[in-house]
């Protein structure tokens, strides 16, 4: 069972999607094992996105993803990475698949309600990025 790290990003815990969101990655067979709100500063987003560091859309990136509370969580389940990121759909939401998130939701290629990570050595530095082993039900 692979574990993976789930952002509902600013935007959508602002516009009241955080059940819309829960309920399409509980009905997919992705389970819950860790979940908080919080609200980072530009420090931490900047280190969380440090890999984008070099990105043109670095600094703006890391203003939105300061600009308002998130919801993290650590989701298991068979291939959780890819499974998530199926759901979640493109980036640019313009490209994403039929009844993705972002198709249905996302509104701009930054704001696109949610992160997922995309391998499992980022998933492991996500996880670990916001959670502790006590956090971490399963
Ligand atoms: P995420 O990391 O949030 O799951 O999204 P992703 O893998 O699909 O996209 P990534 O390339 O990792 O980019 C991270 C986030 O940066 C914002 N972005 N803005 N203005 C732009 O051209 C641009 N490109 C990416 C998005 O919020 C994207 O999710
Ligand atoms: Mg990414």
């Amino acid at each position: 069972m692979e574990k993976t790290l789930s952002i509902i990003k600013p935007d959508g815990v602002a516009r009241g999607l955080i059940g819309e969101v829960i309920k399409r990655l509980e009905s997919n067979g992705l389970k819950i094992i860790a979940m908080k709100m919080l609200k980072m500063n530009k420090e931490q987003a900047e280190s969380f996105y440090a890999v984008h560091k070099e990105r043109p859309f670095f600094q703006s990136l890391t203003y939105f993803m300061t600009s308002g509370p998130i919801v993290v969580m650590v989701l298991k389940g068979e291939d959780s990475i890819v499974k998530y990121r199926d759901i979640m759909g493109a980036t640019d939401y313009r490209e994403a698949a039929e009844g993705t998130i972002r198709r249905d939701f996302a509104t701009d290629i930054e704001k696109n309600i949610v992160h997922g990570s995309d391998s499992p050595k980022t998933a492991e530095f996500e996880i670990g990025f916001f959670f502790n082993s006590f956090e971490v039900n399963g």
